[in-house]
């Protein structure tokens, strides 16, 4: 018998850069022609339907008119459309449009267009570049940077995916402007989240501005609110992710009021809104961690009027049962030895981080229940 060893340690630098702006065709088009697009032959506009309308054709116009080969493929806009169903359709419609390894991926759109076009990217040929160009506040704030591709399955959200990191991010602040106020409002969850989690002064500055934005052409009359929380969530997101891509610790801190937030997103069929899931879980996660002593109920009080400010629920809906969620709470991926765990703020605009340096904790299901039942 044999025994061989292969030695594949690797160095990988998959560094990108991250450009927010306004109006960014012109900028990708010039970064395509230069060392962005070195060695691409091809390229894939994926888009769903709405974004399609907006800006994908507009995109696809430009790039044909420039000299690039180019294809348009859209799907029906929605969480779910973030199926494997999908990236089937997506490849198989590639591989028939002649697309091969020397091939890129340019995703337009929110987070639900990323995180699609980001797997395919990561599967098709055993991997090919990705550009993602996002046009809402949602997936600026999280899909687009971090290289957290996935689909969605009937147990439970982003189950299926690879970490997988895009050649560029452009984050287009004009696209803000043709979003539908409930849009806007998704898109805060997060920024909230990261307020909560990484930064005081940015919470405060949220408490005294995020309304502003939901006021009758809020998002064109503030371009420097907008502008600031574009860069501070790419920032407190880099950070984080450039410490700990794989999540073995740290990027678990990027989860407050998710584990709660994806229960109750797959419990509601989607009629729940990503960002409106997640507004409840941070109120949640908030309301268990003062029983736990990690926040002051004045701190509570703040993190659940922001919520509210920016339109957004923080209450679980009537139809849903406290014991549903609990044990749909088992399906997150924190979930180690059978115990769900939970990440929690503390205070305002930090994390708690365990004496074991751990930044979630283990609790028992009793205790969640409890809890749940009684701030629901
Ligand atoms: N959305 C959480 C993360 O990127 O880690």
């Amino acid at each position: 018998m044999s025994k061989f060893y292969v030695e594949l340690k690797k160095v990988v630098d998959d560094s990108y850069d991250i450009e927010v702006g306004r109006n960014l065709f012109d900028t990708l088009i010039k970064d395509l022609k230069g060392s962005l697009g070195e060695g691409i032959s091809r390229y894939a506009i994926i888009t769903d339907s709405n974004v399609r309308r907006l800006y994908g054709e507009k995109l696809y116009e430009r790039l044909v008119n420039e000299g690039f080969i180019v294809d348009l493929i859209s799907f029906p806009a929605g969480e779910e459309s973030k199926v494997r169903a999908t990236k089937e359709m997506i490849e198989d419609e590639m591989l028939t449009k002649g697309h091969r390894r020397d091939s890129c991926i340019i995703a337009i759109g929110g987070g639900v267009v990323t995180d699609l076009a980001g797997f395919v990217a990561g599967t098709f040929g055993r991997g090919i570049p990705f550009i993602n160009y996002s046009t809402s506040i949602l997936g600026s704030a999280d899909a687009s940077v971090g290289g957290k591709t996935a689909v969605d399955t009937p147990l439970a959200t982003n189950l299926i995916g690879l970490i997988y990191q895009p050649k560029k991010v452009y984050i287009d602040l004009a696209s803000w402007e043709t979003l539908p106020k409930e849009q806007i409002s998704n898109g805060l969850a997060e920024t909230i989240k990261h307020a909560c989690l990484a930064d005081k002064s940015f919470f405060e500055f949220l408490e005294a501005n995020i309304e502003k934005l939901l006021e009758p052409n809020g998002i064109h009359n503030h371009p420097e609110i907008c502008e600031h929380i574009a860069e501070k969530n790419c920032k407190i997101k880099y950070e984080v992710v450039k410490q700990d891509e794989r999540e073995a610790n740290l990027r678990q801190i990027l989860n407050l009021g998710h584990t709660i937030g994806r229960a109750i997103e797959t419990l509601s069929n989607y009629s729940l809104l990503h960002g409106e899931a997640v507004a409840i879980g941070l109120a949640m996660q908030a309301q268990i961690g003062e029983k736990l002593g990690y926040v002051t109920k004045e701190e509570v009080e703040r993190v659940i009027a922001l919520i509210e400010k920016a339109g957004l629920p923080t209450k679980l809906l009537d139809s849903m049962e406290t014991e549903d969620v609990v044990q749909k709470l088992y399906t997150d991926k924190k979930v180690r030895k059978g115990k769900i765990r939970f990440v929690f703020q503390e205070g305002i605009g930090q994390i708690k981080q365990y004496e074991d340096g751990n930044y979630s904790i283990a609790l028992e299901e009793d205790f969640i229940r409890k809890t749940i039942e009684e701030v629901r």
